[in-house]
């Protein structure tokens, strides 16, 4: 017993002697220390909090299966469709690796959307944490190029079409569009060399981008700390040692929290892998399992639904020129968030009915938008609802100065209150 004892007192020394090794030459403890032990991290942590590390875990499974699709995956106009029935049908395992990918695309917009709603909600955007939001705002716009040049790859129907669509509408850009459009495409049609530029992209130039934004959005939220569903700063009510009297340790506490999601999280994940992939042709779309011809168009070109909500605004306006500065202008006011936004509250529990309503018509507008998208634009119906959602969209935004000054709110405590299940 005591000499288990000994050698496991042998072992720790060994340990410790590596750790302080590696400490001399590189900043291993302390590190794990600002980051995980001594991060302080808000008590009060709802389920809204757990869709940033989801989205960590999405990112990861993306890179991992996206380097064993890699291996036999052949960026040709000639070979890709074949190469990916391939995988599908005789590379060891390939199914399961195409599935984890083509849903992982799917769940990660679905994590960033509610991690996004959930910084509207709590007010994460405003004052400290502008550039916070700003990085996020980006790594939105590189997760969309991601998913755009990703499409292109099975070289199936909808993948050349939807590619065509969306290239064309560079065409809207005065002076230079039909230059433009020409310079991405490579060629004088959606061919084989703008498959290989948008695999470039996919494979190597925006993942680098992405994991690069990721460190980035992470070190500028441990510099301001995270905010949490009260909307209060706890780094504003210190102890003696100068932690937050609010605050408690991100590892062990929050590591143990995050864990129970992740498992949920991958069960989720795992019965849509196993049992419905195509997740009735939202997730893979039944079009794309024709090979890619340019002399037969889809009867009904749709994207896949995370980019429908600004396709429909693109198409509820006649003139393609305005359809396409109105999609780009449904991002770009996002990022304007933090400066729109006049109420000192920070948090949805301390806010005054305005915003509530005005967050409600958002979040109903941008679903009921994505619902549109997917439809045939032949039915006049589906255009109107369409123009009515749109504006109500672009109202949250350009109203939100006016309606947000003159916002009645509650008064916010000075510390932390723990609703228990909210
Ligand atoms: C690959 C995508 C992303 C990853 C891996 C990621 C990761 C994270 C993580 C781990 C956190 C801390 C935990 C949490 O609060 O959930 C966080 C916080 C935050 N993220 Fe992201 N994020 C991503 C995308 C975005 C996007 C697209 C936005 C907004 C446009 C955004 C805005 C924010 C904000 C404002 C916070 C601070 C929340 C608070 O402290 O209340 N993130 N992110």
């Amino acid at each position: 017993m005591s000499g288990a004892r000994t050698e496991a007192a042998a072992g720790n020394g060994r340990m410790a002697q590596l750790v302080g090794w590696i400490d001399e030459r590189f900043p291993l403890t302390s590190l794990i220390r600002e980051h995980a032990t001594e991060y302080y991290a808000a008590r009060n942590f709802n389920t809204w909090y757990v869709f940033g590390v989801l989205a960590m875990v999405v990112l990861v499974i993306q890179l991992v299966t996206g380097i064993f699709l890699t291996m036999n995956y052949k960026p040709s106009a000639e070979d890709a469709f074949a190469s990916v029935e391939y995988i599908m049908r005789d590379v060891q395992w390939g199914w399961l690796i195409r599935y984890m990918h083509s849903t992982g695309a799917s769940a990660f917009f679905i994590v960033v959307y509610l991690h996004m709603f959930r910084a509207m909600l709590y007010g994460s955007y405003k004052n400290p944490r502008e550039l916070l939001w700003l990085i996020g705002m980006t790594i939105y716009l590189a997760l969309m190029a991601e998913g755009f040049f990703g499409y292109l790859l099975p070289w199936g129907q909808m993948s050349y079409w939807g590619a065509q669509v969306i290239v064309s509408l560079f065409g809207a850009v005065p002076a230079i569009g039909a230059d433009l459009v020409e310079w991405i495409r490579g060629d004088y049609f959606i061919s084989d060399i703008t498959l290989n530029r948008f695999f470039a992209f996919h494979v190597v130039a925006v993942p680098l981008v992405l994991v690069m934004l990721v460190v980035m959005h992470i070190m500028a939220l441990h510099e301001t700390g995270s905010l949490n569903p009260d909307g209060i700063e706890i780094k504003q009510h210190k102890d003696s040692r100068g932690i937050p009297l609010d605050g408690i340790a991100f590892h062990p506490y929050y590591t143990a929290k995050d864990l129970v999601a992740i498992v949920i999280f991958l069960a989720l994940f795992a019965a849509v892998v196993f049992f419905a992939p195509e997740m009735g042709g939202y997730f893979l779309e039944h079009a794309n399992f024709e090979p890619a011809s340019m002399l037969k168009t889809p009867e009904h070109i749709a994207p896949v639904w995370y980019f429908t909500p600004f396709y429909a605004i693109l198409r509820s306006v006649p003139s393609k020129g305005w359809g396409a500065f109105l999609m780009v202008a449904a991002i770009v006011l996002l990022f304007f968030m933090p400066w729109l936004d006049r109420c000192r509250v920070k948090s949805i529990r301390y806010r005054g009915w305005t915003y509530k309503l005005a967050l409600g018509v958002f979040a109903v507008s941008f679903v009921a938008l994505g619902y549109l998208g997917l439809q045939p634009a032949t039915e006049k119906v589906y255009v109107y609802a369409a123009r009515v959602f749109s504006a109500l969209y672009f109202a949250f935004f350009l109203l939100m100065p006016f309606y947000t000054r003159a916002e009645k709110t509650r008064p916010v405590p000075e510390r932390v209150a723990y609703h228990a299940g909210k």
